[in-house]
């Protein structure tokens, strides 16, 4: 059964270590997601974008595939399923389709609308026993070939929304979605730290995964970062191992050509990959 992030969280939290939200794409990406999880013991949540939600056929579709996949491979190992970047509607929709999370991205609206529309938001997903992620400071990325920089947030923004009664934070602290660029500063410390020491408890999240070097996010996790974001890095790893099975000529011989052979290679780099950061995350054996 899919849970909310908070219990896992929050123990993520106290014990310095954190979970891993891994967006998935489709059946492929899900399952090996989910394998790995319960192979290694660890909780999980699975992020889904507007985009991916819309290209897997909508969000009832993914729920269905989802729980399905939880019985059948009995997994046993806490997950949550959960809508990433959302605007105020898709979380509606993503409550009504039975998500167990929800981000809601307010953090390109003026402070007060933003605090406004994550308010409504907190009671709704309360009623319906979910997680809620809200955002503070956007985080940059790559549109159009030029790459944002990501926004220090405000940590007095910050805790004016955390004190609104989300279950955890994203607070952007210089870091972008896709690959870093070369001159890429790295992540503000100072910034995180100040955020922390004023939103307490509070599970913090960090985006943009992809890419950031092993000790920075060792760092990130000791100043309270219990929810990491990854999801490039998985489409890189799948790209490269089907680009080596079609060079190699594999789809060429015998029945290579059956999507069960073709996309095998992808699928196995999906899970070797979940299971290194989940081993640097230090969420092994914390279901
Ligand atoms: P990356 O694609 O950079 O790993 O970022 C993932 C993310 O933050 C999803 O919200």
């Amino acid at each position: 059964m899919l849970v909310s992030a908070k219990d896992m969280l929050n123990k993520a939290k106290a014990g310095k270590y954190a979970v891993g939200q891994f967006n998935i794409n489709n059946l492929e990406w899900t399952k090996a997601i989910l394998l790995t999880a319960q192979e290694l013991n660890s909780p999980v949540i699975l992020g889904v974008s507007e985009g991916a939600g819309k290209y897997m056929a909508g969000y009832k579709t993914v729920v269905g595939m989802v729980n399905g996949m939880l019985e059948e491979l009995k997994i046993t190992v806490p997950v949550a399923l959960h809508l990433d970047h959302g605007s105020y509607d898709g979380c509606l929709k993503c409550i009504e389709a039975g998500f167990s999370s929800i981000m809601f991205d307010g953090s390109h609206y003026p402070i007060d609308e933003n605090v406004a529309k994550t308010k409504e938001l907190v009671k709704l997903a309360a009623d319906h026993g979910m997680s809620l992620e809200a955002e503070v400071g956007s985080i940059g990325g790559e549109e159009d070939g030029v790459i944002g920089k990501g926004e220090c947030a405000d940590p007095n923004e910050c805790k004016a929304i955390a004190d609104l009664g989300v279950t955890m934070l994203a607070a952007g602290i210089g870091n972008i979605h896709g690959k870093y660029p070369e001159n890429w500063e790295g992540l503000s410390f100072e910034t995180l730290d100040a955020v922390q020491q004023l939103t307490g408890e509070m599970p913090l999240v960090l985006h943009g995964g992809t890419g950031i070097p092993e000790d920075m996010i060792k760092k990130a996790i000791s100043l309270g970062v219990a929810k990491i974001n990854v999801n490039t890095e998985c489409q890189l790893a799948f790209a490269a191992a089907t680009r080596t099975y079609v060079e190699e000529g594999k789809d060429l011989q015998g029945k290579g050509f059956d999507p069960r052979k073709l996309l095998a290679p992808g699928f196995e780099a999906i899970k070797a990959t979940v299971k290194e950061k989940m081993e640097l995350f230090g969420s092994v054996n914390k279901a």
